[in-house]
């Protein structure tokens, strides 16, 4: 069968690649699944894979089969299989365990180990292949009316992380009621936070680089949030009329927006930061100011990464409110398809170059 794969290491290496079709019996105790891929979403972290900047090769092989956002259908299960029968939606979850405690206790999203095993990016392969074999364990259903948006499970899985982190962290509080939140970013993960954050009938502000008229502005606005542009309003000059915000959800890219947003959080409120900054940038800040600000206002910043099978669950749960309630909305997130394996090419380059994308993704 057809897969695409980089060679770690090797910059600008990706290539179409014939491997084995998998079967359910490389998965112990018959509960092995035979999952045949409908759609893989894509994201920075395999342009960077791509770029040699990140990613590595499971033991023993020279190549690395990329793709973390995954979504297919069951085609075949083992003899123990209980959760799923053929024909079932699924997505899989991409980190597997190591060694730390928390891996331990099925928590391999907060591993502490230094190295991890996530599919697709790190020593295990991923899903851009026609087909994959996972434990039943370690897939979630798709629900039937969420098929055609259901390439967004993993993605929506790391903002569900993300807010219900919060919500753990916050019951510190006794009784945490957030009512106004800010969103920093509007890529996939910054609507998706919008999303589920108005699912909660929490009032969100987003804020994005590009000025209105702007599609991702407008997806915030049918959600029946605020969107501005930094061009128009800073984060700070929105707090007077839209704060104090109880959560910011970070989710730029740029590590200097996650340290300005520490001084507009509010009293006990809570930072989330998830973006991924490999770079070496430098932001100089009113630290005496912020720290001030932090211990006499009690406030948490915390970082969040990857997502386990809960998350997955809670996921379909939020993108089925979601297809109900805001009918046709995350079907304007996918908005670049790519036709067939083969179109490697076409991906990277959308991955590279293409500044309207949301959500670029291999129709398989
Ligand atoms: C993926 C996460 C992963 C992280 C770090 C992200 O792109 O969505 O699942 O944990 O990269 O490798
Ligand atoms: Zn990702």
């Amino acid at each position: 069968m057809k897969a695409i794969a980089v060679a770690p290491g090797e910059k600008n290496s990706i290539h179409l690649r014939d491997i084995p079709k998998p079967s359910i019996n490389e998965i112990a105790a018959g509960c092995g699944v035979l999952v045949r891929v409908l759609r893989v979403g894509v994201d920075a972290t395999d342009k960077e894979i791509n770029d040699a900047e990140y990613g590595a090769a499971p033991e023993g092989d020279d190549y690395l089969i990329i793709g973390h956002e995954s979504f297919g259908v069951v085609e075949e299960i083992g003899e123990n299989v209980e959760r799923f029968s053929p024909g079932d939606y699924v997505a899989a979850t991409v980190r597997r365990p190591g060694d730390s405690l928390y891996d331990r206790i099925g928590l391999s999203d907060m591993s502490s180990d230094e190295e991890y095993y996530e599919r697709g990016i790190n020593r295990l392969h991923g899903f851009l292949a026609e087909y994959f074999v996972e434990s039943e364990n370690n897939l979630a259903k798709v629900p039937g009316a969420c098929r055609d948006v259901g390439v967004l499970m993993e993605p929506t899985s790391i903002v569900v992380k993300g807010i219900r982190q919060a919500f753990e962290i916050q019951r510190r509080m006794q009784i945490w009621q957030p009512k106004r939140a800010a969103v920093m970013g509007t890529g996939t993960l910054g609507l998706l936070a919008t999303m589920i954050l108005r699912l909660r009938d929490i009032d969100v502000v987003a804020f994005g680089l590009d000025q209105m008229p702007y599609k991702n502005g407008e997806l915030v606005e049918q959600l029946g949030g605020r969107y501005f542009s930094v061009k128009d309003k800073t984060l700070g000059e929105s707090k007077e009329q839209y704060g104090p915000y109880d959560l910011i959800f970070e989710a730029t890219g740029n590590s200097g927006v996650a340290f300005e947003a520490t001084e507009h959080l509010g009293k006990n409120g809570v930072l989330i930061l998830t973006s991924i900054t490999g770079g070496e940038r430098k932001t100089e800040i009113p630290s005496d100011k912020i720290n001030l600000e932090f211990v006499l206002g009690n406030k948490v910043m915390f970082g969040t990464v990857s997502s386990n099978l809960t998350h997955f669950q809670l996921a379909a749960k939020d993108l089925s409110h979601a297809v109900s309630q805001f009918p046709g909305w995350l079907n304007q997130l996918l908005t670049h398809p790519v036709k067939g394996l083969e179109e490697y090419e076409t991906m990277i380059r959308l991955l590279e170059s293409s500044n309207d994308a949301i959500k670029i993704f291999v129709e398989v």
